[in-house]
């Protein structure tokens, strides 16, 4: 891992960037007064709600809520992360992210370790690329790609390729030098026998690269051509390539979807491809494995929803099952999952080629959802019409409902769970808290999406003109400080920004989101940033001083009458005193 990307460097960059041409370079923007707008690239529609304020750095779409600074944008958009994001940022302005030190550093050497493993393993890929055309053999291959019915479009987004029936086709081709043999055989392409002799790993197989989502080649599974065993040969685990944590196809379905409504977890390489053949775009596959959890966590970061779709015997249902369980800790009010199970004998890949994609699009829209499947599976194992059933239920339930994160789908479950114990309270009680926590959240989005209190005027004109901060400089820090201990709502927010706005007055209002972006006051200080206050430019300085000026006297108000009430009850301190004076001249 490497050391944090320091936090001077990434505000520096977003000053560096504009947000206008970063975004009309993806999505072309018209000038609209002092924005700029567009079609909102992350929902469908005709008339144009995405805007872009260059004088925030910021954009919002008033239609979907989407929102942020230059860096949101390229993860939304790209579907990159945190770190990619930024580093294509800095790419793009030709730029080095800097490291800090300490943590877990990753020497110039590993990087350029890395950097060459990924060449070589590319280099491999389009070898079997080119050898599925240029061998003596590659008459089978074609007959082979034809009998699965694919065509050369696909078999080139897939790269899909051909390893030669020799011991020593790719050392002859990439292994030459000691160094780069070696190479091979730590990435597992080659393979060293008790007499130190190298030879091929993938013989005579067709080839499937595997590449991370970034599209970069870090292992291959080959399948042979016959009945031989074993029908598939993956790359073992290197220091590139961790089986678990990468998912076959997530690159390409990423690279066919603008976004991705969901993505379909299959079993094999071929139902990827075939599902891809059948213009089903958004198919992986975990790679001989079952689902694990950080495949569930690198899909939810790209998709709201996922299927799984196995086999209906039962090696596919407890693959699901597991697939499941692994999945319960991520099963936020956010993201969906179901599960669909296809007839005896079929794969994806045969079944898409008997139906075709309207059917098997169907199928996918009638995939059950996770708690019927759960419910189904758990009735196979306790028979709920017995008392020692019921109690065998709860038992195997509550650990799964223990490692739900909070929200509507635990309340969900535990409801259910209630109702089929017989506890029929419970079960209303749940369904009243469901009422009541839909209640709440709509009555805070109301509140938060239109009220104009007046600190979150202050927050919205602080946003717009940091250096407003710098105004009042009679008033410390500490006294700020004790400021946002008022009975006020949103007082500690718009006390932190005040402080970081002094020390930072020329940061426009991306700068300042960026520093939020792990607090969980972010998306509120979004909102507001895309809300209209409604002040006038001239007035702005006044209006905020106004705010201000009430709020300290609000201060004075509530911080006299807690000292006097510690007076009258003898408790107040020689300090508080003295503070209690100077209170009562003001
Ligand atoms: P399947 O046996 O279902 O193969 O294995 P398939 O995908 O339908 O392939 P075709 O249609 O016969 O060509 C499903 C997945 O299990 C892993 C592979 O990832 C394969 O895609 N597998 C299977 C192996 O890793 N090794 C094997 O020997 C078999
Ligand atoms: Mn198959």
């Amino acid at each position: 891992m490497a050391g944090r990307i320091p936090r001077a460097f990434i505000d520096d960059l977003i000053a560096r960037t504009d947000i206008v041409e970063l975004i009309d370079s993806r999505v072309k923007l018209k000038k609209a007064g002092r924005n700029y707008q567009a079609c909102c690239p992350f929902h469908n529609e005709k008339t144009p709600s995405f805007t872009v304020a260059p004088d925030k750095q910021f954009y919002h779409c008033f239609g979907c809520g989407a929102h942020g600074n230059a860096i949101s944008f390229l993860m939304e958009y790209d579907r990159l992360e945190f770190v990619d994001a930024v580093e294509e940022l800095a790419g793009s302005q030709g730029i080095e992210v800097p490291r800090e030190e300490g943590g877990k550093q990753q020497s110039a050497q590993q990087v350029s370790q890395i950097k060459a493993d990924y060449e070589i393993m590319q280099m491999a890929a389009d070898f079997f690329s080119q050898q599925k055309t240029a061998h003596a053999e590659s008459e089978k291959v074609q007959a082979y790609i034809q009998k699965r019915g694919l065509s050369a479009e696909i078999v080139q987004r897939f790269q899909i390729g051909y390893a030669p029936a020799e011991w020593d086709g790719l050392l002859k081709h990439l292994g030459r030098t000691q160094q780069a043999a070696t190479q091979l055989r730590d990435l597992g392409m080659l393979i060293e026998n008790d007499n130190k002799r190298l030879y091929d790993r993938f013989r005579d197989r067709l080839m499937f690269p595997i590449l991370d989502r970034r599209g970069k080649c870090i292992g291959f599974g080959g399948r042979v051509f016959g009945d031989d065993t074993p029908k598939y040969l993956n790359s073992p685990e290197t220091r590139i390539f961790h089986k678990g944590k990468e998912l076959y196809g997530l690159h390409q379905a990423r690279l066919a979807n603008r976004r991705l409504d969901q993505l379909l977890v299959v079993e094999g390489y071929m139902d990827v491809v075939a599902l891809a053949q059948a213009d089903i775009n958004y198919a992986v596959a975990s790679l001989g494995t079952a689902t694990t959890p950080e495949q569930i966590q690198q899909m939810f970061r790209y998709t709201d929803e996922i299927i799984c779709c196995y086999d209906g015997d039962n090696a596919g249902r407890s693959a699901a099952w597991r697939a499941l369980e692994n999945a319960l800790p991520y099963l936020t009010d956010k993201v969906k999952m179901r599960f669909m199970f296809l007839p005896d004998g079929e794969d994806p890949d045969s079944l898409v080629k008997q139906i075709g994609k309207v059917e098997f699009e169907a199928l996918i829209d009638k995939a059950e959802p996770i708690e019927d499947f759960l419910f189904k599976q758990l009735a196979e194992q306790a028979d709920i019409t017995s008392l020692q059933g019921k109690a065998k239920l709860s038992e195997l339930l509550n650990p799964m409902l223990a490692k739900l994160p909070e929200g509507e789908f635990k309340l969900l479950l535990a409801g259910k769970l209630a109702q089929t114990l017989g506890k029929s309270a419970p079960a209303k009680q749940t369904q009243n808290n469901i009422k009541e926590a839909k209640q709440k959240q709509a009555s805070l989005n109301a509140k938060n999406s239109s009220k104009a209190t007046p600190v979150r005027t202050a927050v919205a004109l602080l946003l717009e003109s940091p250096q407003l901060a710098t105004t009042f400089s009679h008033i410390s820090e500490e006294q700020l400080q004790l400021l946002g201990a008022i009975d006020i709502a949103g007082i500690r927010l718009l006390v932190d920004l005040l402080i970081f706005c002094r020390h930072n007055p020329n940061h426009n209002a991306g700068q300042i989101l960026e520093n939020w972006r792990e607090r969980p006051e972010h998306s509120m200080l979004a909102k507001i940033l895309a809300w209209d206050h409604h002040v006038t430019e001239e007035n702005r300085q006044k209006v905020f001083l106004d705010i201000m000026e009430n709020l300290l006297l609000l201060f004075v108000k509530q911080r006299k009458e807690v000292l006097m009430t510690k007076a009258r009850m003898g408790l107040i301190e020689q300090s508080e005193k003295q503070e209690l004076e100077t209170l009562l001249k003001m």
